[in-house]
């Protein structure tokens, strides 16, 4: 008997991806009869883009949906259950994980450029056969969300009318996606059990000293500003004043879990020079710039639906652009952004009582 050798076409199973850009017309179908039975209508030109874009994003979807799913399990459920603690060795795999998906949202967004190349008008010519077909329909994209922490997408996919269109498959793991763990779960719990008082007794006080000598000093230099009129100044200067209070509001949160999490994440944020702190540092600003692509997606998207249709509503059954500006402004790890007001010039930080805890020789 011969044995059966892989080949090209039969491990990435091109029979079936390469026979599935032909729609049905549903149209023609009587309710209740099977997709087979549906009278295929001619594909306009240009909806071979459409519909071979929007397959190429699922795949990426895919593979963003297995990677964050990695970075959190190792974040958040693979610890050495004795001690509560993510294995050093994992957090680089983490920081991998994230980079991948980082870059498929960057070259994944770009490719909303090919949809660009399609006249808004050829769009037209098939848009009213796909309604009320919509990616707001995308349950890989709800997966994500969900996964990365998006508190938004878990009413919407509440939501009766989305929950209808589900096949089994796609509820079931929808399902597992609103039980499981969240990425911004397991970030948190991890930031909360670092050490940082061990490390650096009192350093939330210190820090919010510092930073309110910070702030002091900027208030001098609008005062002392020469361009900026009095209204100007006043403004600035009530700014000023509400960042010192926001910042001791920050570090000093009632919620234990939250106020410890906030600590670690200036303190790591700020501390990033010191070698120990470098891959918990790369961590954060992995998670930063997931957020930043995947509000880009969103922003980009938007863009380019607003160049195809203009104002009108969506074929499902959205307000179309505006209501799509808004989904960008959501934020997942929006705290990590938020902390970002709060950082300092590393020369204005109060110094580590015992540095050489963080480098990786104990002699320097
Ligand atoms: C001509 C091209 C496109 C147009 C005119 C368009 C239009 C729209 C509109 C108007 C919405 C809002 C929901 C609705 O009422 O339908 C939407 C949602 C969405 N679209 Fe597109 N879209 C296009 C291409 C794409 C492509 C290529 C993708 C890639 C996967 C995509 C993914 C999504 C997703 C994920 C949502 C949900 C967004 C959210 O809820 O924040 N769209 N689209």
């Amino acid at each position: 008997m011969t044995r059966r050798v892989p080949t090209y076409g039969g491990y990435l199973r091109l029979d079936r991806i390469l026979d599935a850009q032909d729609p049905p017309d549903f149209a023609n179908l009587a309710p209740g009869a099977p997709l087979d039975a549906a009278v295929r209508r001619r594909l306009h030109h240009d909806e071979m883009l459409f519909i071979v874009v929007h397959q190429a994003f699922e795949l990426w979807f895919k593979l963003v949906l297995h990677e964050v799913a990695r970075a959190r399990d190792l974040l958040g459920m693979r610890m050495v259950p004795s001690m509560k603690v993510v294995p050093e060795r994992d957090i680089p795999e983490i920081v991998a994980a994230l980079h991948r998906v980082n870059e498929i949202l960057r070259v994944a967004t770009d490719q909303f450029r090919i949809v660009e190349t399609m006249a808004p008008t050829s769009f037209l010519a098939f848009r009213e056969a796909i309604t009320p077909a919509s990616g707001f329909q995308s349950v890989q994209f709800r997966e994500l969300e969900i996964l990365a922490g998006a508190e938004e997408s878990r009413r919407a996919v509440a939501d009766g009318a989305f929950a209808a269109l589900l096949t089994p498959d796609e509820a079931r793991r929808l399902e597992t996606r609103l039980v499981e763990p969240t990425l911004r779960a397991v970030l948190f719990d991890w930031l909360a059990r670092t050490p940082v008082d061990k490390a650096f007794p009192d350093f939330a006080e210190a820090f919010a000293r510092a930073y309110e000598r910070y702030a002091d000093d900027q208030a001098e230099a609008v005062k002392a500003n020469p361009f900026a009129n009095d209204a100007e100044r006043k403004e600035a200067l009530e700014k000023v004043a509400a960042m010192k209070a926001q910042a001791r509001a920050f570090l000093f949160k009632e919620d234990r879990e939250a106020r410890l999490a906030s600590r670690a994440f200036v303190f790591i944020t700020s501390y990033r020079h010191e070698p120990l702190l470098r891959w918990p540092s790369a961590l954060l600003d992995a998670l930063v710039e997931f957020e930043q692509g995947f509000r880009g997606f969103r922003f980009r998207h938007a863009r380019m639906v607003e160049r195809m249709i203009g104002a009108r509503p969506g074929t499902g059954g959205s307000s179309g652009v505006a209501y799509l500006d808004k989904t960008a402004e959501r934020r997942i790890f929006g705290d990590l952004l938020d902390a970002r007001n709060f950082l300092l010039d590393p020369a204005r930080l109060p110094p580590i009582p015992e540095p050489y805890v963080f480098r990786f020789r104990f002699d320097s």
